[in-house]
This record gives C-alpha cells, sequence and structure tokens, in this order.
C-alpha cells in the first residue's frame, strides 16, 4: 500500500494511475477506522482498478474547538488496518496546507434545503465544512466512483447534490451501514462508551426496527410519540431528534405519500456520547 503523504505526491500517484487508464475508486475518512470505513474499500475494490484511501480531520466540518482537539487521531493503526484489509491500493494523508492553500475555511454552499435540517441545524456550518473538503479531495483524486456511508445518510445526500451542482464528474455510491452483531451501528464514538452503555445502545436500532414495523400501519404523529416514549424511559439516554423524513428532500413529513421513499433518523446521547443512526423504511 502506497503511502501519499503531500498533494505532490498524490497528483503524481494519479496522474500515473490515469495514464495507465485505471478507473479510481475513493472514500474518504477522517480516520478512528473500523469495519464500517473498511466496508466502503471493499465495495469499491470490486468495482474499480485502483482503490484509494484519505484520512483527514478536517477542522472546517467541526462546530466547537473541544470537540476537534478530542477527536481520536490512530493514524498507525488505521494503516494497518487499512493495509491488512487488502482492499486499499493507496492512502492520502495531506497536511492543512495541500487541501486548504488559501488558508483553513469553509466555502459557502446551498445544497437546496437539505444541509437546513437534522445535522444541519445541530451543527451550524458542519455541512459547508464537509462540502469544502470533500470538493477539494474529488479534484486532487479525481475517482471515477466515491464511496460514503448510509450511516450518515444526510452527508451522502449533500455530496450527491454537491457534485450535481458543480459538474464533478464522479459517481457517487452509497454503502449500507455496517452493524455489531447486537444491531449498533458502528462509529468511532462507541470507543467512549462503557460496556453497560454500549449494552443499552442497542436500543437505537431496534427502535428503528419497531418504526419500520410500524410504517404504513401506524400514523406518522402516533410513531413519533411512541419513539419519544421509548427514550423516555431509557435511564442515561437522551433524546436530540427522532423523525421520519422523504429520502430524496429530507424534509420531515407528517403523513405517508404513496409514491414516496421514507427513511427514519435518529439521535440520542447516551451519557455525553452523541450516537447517530437511521433507517430506510419498507
Ligand atoms: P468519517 O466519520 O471518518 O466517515 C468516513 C466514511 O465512513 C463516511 O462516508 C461514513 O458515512 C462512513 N461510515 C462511518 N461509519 C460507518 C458504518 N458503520 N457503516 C458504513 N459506513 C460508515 O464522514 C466523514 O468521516 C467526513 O465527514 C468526511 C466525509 C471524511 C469529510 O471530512
Amino acid at each position: 500500500m502506497e503511502i501519499l503523504r503531500s498533494k505532490a505526491q498524490l497528483e503524481a500517484y494519479i496522474e500515473r494511475n490515469r495514464e495507465m487508464g485505471k478507473k479510481i475508486g475513493f472514500a474518504p475518512t477522517m480516520g478512528a477506522l473500523h469495519e464500517g470505513h473498511i466496508s466502503l474499500y471493499e465495495a469499491a475494490r470490486h468495482e474499480n482498478d485502483l482503490v484509494v484511501s484519505s484520512i483527514f480531520v478536517n477542522p472546517t466540518q467541526f462546530n466547537n474547538a473541544e470537540d476537534l482537539k478530542n477527536y481520536p487521531r490512530t493514524v498507525e493503526k488505521d494503516l494497518e488496518k487499512l493495509d491488512d484489509s487488502g482492499f486499499v491500493d493507496a492512502v492520502y494523508l495531506p497536511e492543512p496546507e495541500d487541501l486548504y492553500p488559501d488558508g483553513v475555511q469553509s466555502k459557502k454552499y446551498s445544497f437546496n434545503g437539505l444541509e437546513t435540517q437534522m445535522e444541519g441545524a445541530s451543527r451550524p456550518g458542519h455541512f459547508d465544512g464537509v462540502g469544502t473538503v470533500v470538493e477539494e479531495l474529488f479534484r486532487q483524486v479525481k475517482p471515477d466512483n466515491a464511496y460514503f456511508g448510509e450511516k450518515d445518510f444526510q452527508q451522502l445526500a449533500i455530496i450527491r447534490e454537491l457534485v450535481h451542482q458543480k459538474k464533478i464528474p464522479v459517481k457517487i455510491i452509497g454503502v449500507p451501514t455496517k452493524r455489531e452483531a447486537s444491531g449498533l451501528a458502528m462509529s468511532s464514538r462507541n470507543k467512549r462508551l462503557t460496556g453497560e452503555q454500549r449494552e443499552a445502545a442497542t436500543v437505537i436500532h431496534q427502535t428503528l426496527l419497531k418504526v419500520n414495523g410500524w410504517f404504513r400501519v401506524v400514523t406518522v404523529p402516533e410513531i413519533n410519540k411512541r419513539v419519544q416514549e421509548i427514550f423516555e424511559n431509557e435511564r442515561g439516554m437522551v433524546m436530540e431528534y427522532f423523525r421520519i423524513a422523504d429520502e430524496d428532500t429530507l424534509k420531515e413529513t407528517d403523513f405517508f405519500y404513496k409514491d414516496r421513499n421514507y427513511r427514519a433518523f435518529l439521535v440520542v446521547f447516551v451519557g455525553s456520547v452523541r450516537l447517530i443512526d437511521n433507517m430506510h423504511l419498507d
């Protein structure tokens, strides 16, 4: 596995491989890698000649300095995991100046309203930061295909909108959420849970499964009420938001229309750890 430590190294590597006509698959990360990240590279391996990873803790997408400071940094372990997976040909480890030559700040985007709800409402400026770094990574890596987890479904939708608006020639592919055997969605934040909390947090996925069972049987307001009640009775947990939204617009719905697709979104604090999950309803 090649380790590319600067924009110059990356661009030389990409140039060489594009000349050979290789199809490039790419998935960006912020490190602290787990099986969920690896599943992106597994998907990419099947559909590309060259699979490229990146690890960069992107300052502009954090809302507060404390959160950025506390983000786990485990590069050596990450490199080992990527290499051991056998799915990855090269990993890009840029410095801030490689991605932000004019200084570390976000561009401003408008993503058709996709950015104003849910994670966008809870974390102002977050998606401007994500858009800025992903747009620059796409310009440097020049992938044919790029892979993003459905775990961050709103991010996936925003990246699709970004490449559409900017006419960036890359196909965006969503990869299903990788879960623990317990159903808990894999996340670098799970490491901060105690054993007991990790066990208790399985109620998040179980609730989404229940919601799926109520889909088109129970009214939306009644589902909202039931979910609220579940978390009111969970000690040590606080629900930040639950909503059922149209899968294309991400707008909250209060009624299930016949020919639309819906997804349930849930964010819960387990102690001080904020966990997010979502599920397609069918
Ligand atoms: P990060 O949180 O490191 O996630 C990198 C990618 O892994 C994202 O596409 C995310 O959706 C995916 N992922 C995380 N957990 C997953 C799981 N359990 N199953 C499947 N995929 C999973 O998302 C970011 O980084 C950043 O915002 C980034 C896009 C890199 C821009 O800085």
